[in-house]
């Protein structure tokens, strides 16, 4: 695990989004892991800003989102898919028709949905870069606790905790769901490279259970010790209980003064 501890928040976001360039600079129809929620949102705004000043395309590129809701109008401003038209797809030349989010609605058969979004990535020739955040319990896409660390495309019930983190989201007349389907672990751990981010205070746990807690279906994100290429970009709070943070920032000092390892993406 790469781990890269910075000031803050923005910082966190730049320095994701200089992936993600570098990632479609090398190979312009790369396939893209993409998640929600609030951390993401400024790495996006950079992704944007990239484009618009710095003329990155993403013409050819393709994406698959983590998670979706469970039986969501995608023109529910709530859905995912509104997520991330209104954050990235919207305002870079991404072609939507190349754009995936693991749907599922009443009438259809979320195991059948599942293997069907699991062929898709396969069709693409599996994820170059997948994009993680973390959740407060330790979740990944909504792979909550006690999820198989073999899962693959299904659905899932939130926890409380996630609902109750999630709410904040949530005007009083709108109904929360309580299903999604998700990525699975197993899903996630077929990327070729992980870039999780996490920020703020109430991650600092979960970080630390996942850089140095066993791996453990209590804390989905602990798998990622199994993969070979993640990087974790923290801000100071997310990385406040992490006992090694000194080591950290040395082997990062020292990765510096190598040119091979300045960028993650070795194999493009
Ligand atoms: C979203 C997703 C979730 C979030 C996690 C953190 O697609 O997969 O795992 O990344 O719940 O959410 P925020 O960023 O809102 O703290």
């Amino acid at each position: 695990m790469q781990v890269i501890i910075l000031d803050d928040e923005q910082h966190v976001s730049s320095h994701a989004a200089d992936w993600v360039q570098e990632l479609v600079n090398k190979k312009n129809d790369a396939v893209l892991g993409l998640a929600t929620g609030s951390t993401p949102i400024n790495l996006y705004k950079n992704l944007v800003k990239l484009h618009k000043e710095q003329q990155l395309s993403f013409k050819n590129i393709s994406s698959f989102n983590l998670d979706e809701y469970y039986n969501i109008d995608p023109q529910n401003p709530q859905s995912y898919r509104s997520f991330m038209n209104e954050n990235l797809f919207d305002h870079v030349d991404i072609d939507k028709s190349k754009t995936h989010l693991p749907t599922c609605n009443k009438d259809q058969n979320p195991r059948a949905q599942g293997l069907i979004y699991e062929q898709q990535i396969k069709d693409h020739n599996g994820i170059d870069l997948q994009i993680l955040g973390l959740g407060a319990n330790g979740h990944i896409g909504f792979n909550e606790p006690t999820s198989s660390l073999s899962s693959r495309t299904r659905i899932k019930t939130l926890t409380k905790q996630t609902l109750i983190d999630n709410s904040r989201l949530f005007k009083p007349d709108e109904e929360q769901p309580k299903m999604a389907m998700t990525m699975g672990i197993a899903t996630i751990m077929e990327s070729r490279y992980v870039l999780l981010m996490a920020t703020g205070k109430n991650k600092a746990q979960a970080v630390k259970d996942m850089i140095t807690g066993p791996v453990s279906a209590m804390c989905p994100a602990s798998m990622l010790q199994m993969h070979e290429n993640v990087v974790i970009i923290l801000d100071k709070e997310a990385a406040s209980e992490l006992e090694n943070q000194e080591y950290f920032d040395f082997a990062e000092q020292q990765n510096t003064l190598i040119s091979d390892l300045h960028g993650l993406l070795h194999n493009y």
